[in-house]
């Protein structure tokens, strides 16, 4: 890096993928901002590009392969660093280290932390660094150690955020599930939960007062990890700090008003515990993300969920009974291998038996390295594609039958920002994590209003604002 470029001193981030990442790329924002880097207008002003990547599913990969045809072209044009970061470097490595030379830095989950540094100071990177010793098989293999550091040694940072009303804290790494079609726990490593200690400090330092004008009140913390359920911390000798324990230990320490979310909860490891305690805290969201992959118990067990669907629909009862007003949404992935008509009507069924609010739904992808890689990829295409559709087309029947059960009721949301569609409407989330859009003047933005629900517009929920 010549010294005219340190001087510099901008970066542009590019985030894919989970929460987790976005999280991520919160802490790298906060550091290079604490060591006087700023944030360029456009890639093009960029000092270095930092793309944090996702290994999930093809797609992800997909575009971030255009990005890298993108940087390289720009490359020609004018000098910068371009660093990719995440889960695709832990996945790829070797792919990008032989395919992608415009690729400057490579950096794996393990070594996120270090990236500043190494950035500033450079000729000690101890990531896959090609600028300062090109290819050369000694910085390859520091790489590869790193990558394979005992997962324990994640490290979490102690800020996740830079400034904003919405603040995403990790809480625990990795994954020990091994989902047979989940890459996840392969670049993510094994679980390990952050201490409690760690957790309430930063959420402290979020709500602490400041004299920034500019620093916005927190009035939302969303808590992630792969599995939230099967957080734990020893203290200590003996005890064991639990999910819920954690919660309880969270909830007291929240300034005013305060959302309370977390993300991901895993059908197997949802305690009655957990629910209880949603019902009874009131700074915690009535709304549970709740991922069922999928209807038929054959395909679930193929999946290595270690849940059958008689177990969540119970849980589902259970929820339902405990938090009446609960928001449900999940995950949904069609086209496993070995699918069956059935076992998509099978799916088809229990969507109709929830009555989920919302559902993310995902085709069969496979990733190579997984055990259900193994079985091949045997449902066409154009069947996992007509199966989906048909999935999307009946969760958006479900939808918009729930939306409009709640017409006429009022209900409280925090304004997010200003609408795409009319600069005179915002856009706010409920408790819940319904959207809704309202007219109203952007310097709501960050704070909670009370609006009742209107009929709706196409699926969109609107919503007018109380005592105006
Ligand atoms: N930990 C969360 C859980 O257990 O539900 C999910 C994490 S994963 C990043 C998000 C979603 O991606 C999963 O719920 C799954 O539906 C989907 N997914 C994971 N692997 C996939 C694959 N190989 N192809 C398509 N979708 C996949
Ligand atoms: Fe992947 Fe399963 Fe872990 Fe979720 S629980 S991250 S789907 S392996
Ligand atoms: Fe993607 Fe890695 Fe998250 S693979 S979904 S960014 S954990």
């Amino acid at each position: 890096m010549s010294k005219e470029t340190t001087r510099n001193k901008t970066y542009w981030l590019e985030t894919y993928g989970c929460q987790m990442n976005k999280a991520e790329s919160g802490f790298l924002e906060y550091e290079l901002q604490e060591r006087g880097w700023s944030q360029a207008g456009s890639p093009a002003e960029a000092e270095v590009v930092v793309l944090n990547t996702c290994s999930v599913r093809k797609t992800a990969e997909d575009r971030i392969w255009g990005r890298l045809g993108f940087f390289k072209a720009e490359k020609k044009r004018h000098a910068f660093r371009l660093v990719v970061m995440g889960c695709m470097s832990e996945r790829l490595k070797q792919e990008i280290l032989d395919d992608a030379p415009q690729v400057d830095l490579l950096v794996g989950n393990f070594q996120k932390h270090r990236l500043v540094d190494v950035l500033e100071h450079g000729d000690e990177a101890p990531v896959a660094d090609r600028s300062s010793n090109r290819r050369s098989p000694h910085h390859r293999s520091v790489h590869q150690e790193a990558h394979l550091v005992d997962p324990g040694e994640y490290r979490f940072a102690e800020r996740h955020s830079l400034s904003g009303f919405q603040a995403f804290l990790p809480i625990m790494h990795g994954c020990d599930n091994f989902c047979t079609y989940c890459i996840v726990p392969y670049v993510r490593g094994s679980e390990v939960s952050r201490s409690p200690e760690s957790i309430i400090e930063e959420i402290r330092r979020l709500q602490s007062p400041t004299d920034d004008p500019t620093r916005q009140v927190v009035r939302e913390i969303t808590l992630l990890g792969q599995n939230v359920n099967s957080y734990s911390y020893r203290e200590g000798d003996r005890t064991i700090v639990s999910f819920s324990e954690l919660l309880r230990r969270v909830v007291p320490i929240l300034q005013d008003k305060t959302w309370l979310r977390f993300l991901t909860s895993h059908p197997k490891d949802m305690s009655v515990e957990l629910i209880e305690l949603i019902a009874a805290e009131t700074a915690l969201c009535r709304h549970i993300h709740l991922p069922v992959q999928h209807g038929s118990d054959r395909i679930l067990e193929a999946m290595g969920r270690k849940y059958t669907r008689g177990h969540y629909l119970a849980l589902v009862e259970k929820i339902r009974k405990t938090i009446p007003e609960v928001s449900l949404t999940t995950d949904i992935l069609i086209g496993f291998p070995g699918e069956t008509e059935e076992d998509y009507r099978l799916t088809l069924e229990l969507m109709k038996e929830v009555r989920f609010d919302d559902a993310f739904t995902y085709r069969y992808n496979p990733r190579e390295g997984t055990k259900a890689f193994e079985l091949g990829d045997d449902v066409p295409e154009a069947v996992k594609q007509e199966r989906l559709s048909g999935v999307i087309e009946l969760q958006r029947r479900i939808s918009r039958a729930g939306k409009r059960r709640k017409l006429g009721t009022v209900v409280e949301v925090l304004v997010e920002g200003v609408s795409k569609k009319s600069s005179a409407e915002l856009l706010a989330r409920t408790e819940g994590d319904e959207m809704v859009v309202f007219p109203g003047s952007p310097d709501r933005i960050g704070s909670f209003v009370r609006v009742r629900l209107k009929p709706l517009e196409g699926s969109t929920l609107r919503g007018e604002p109380i005592g105006e």
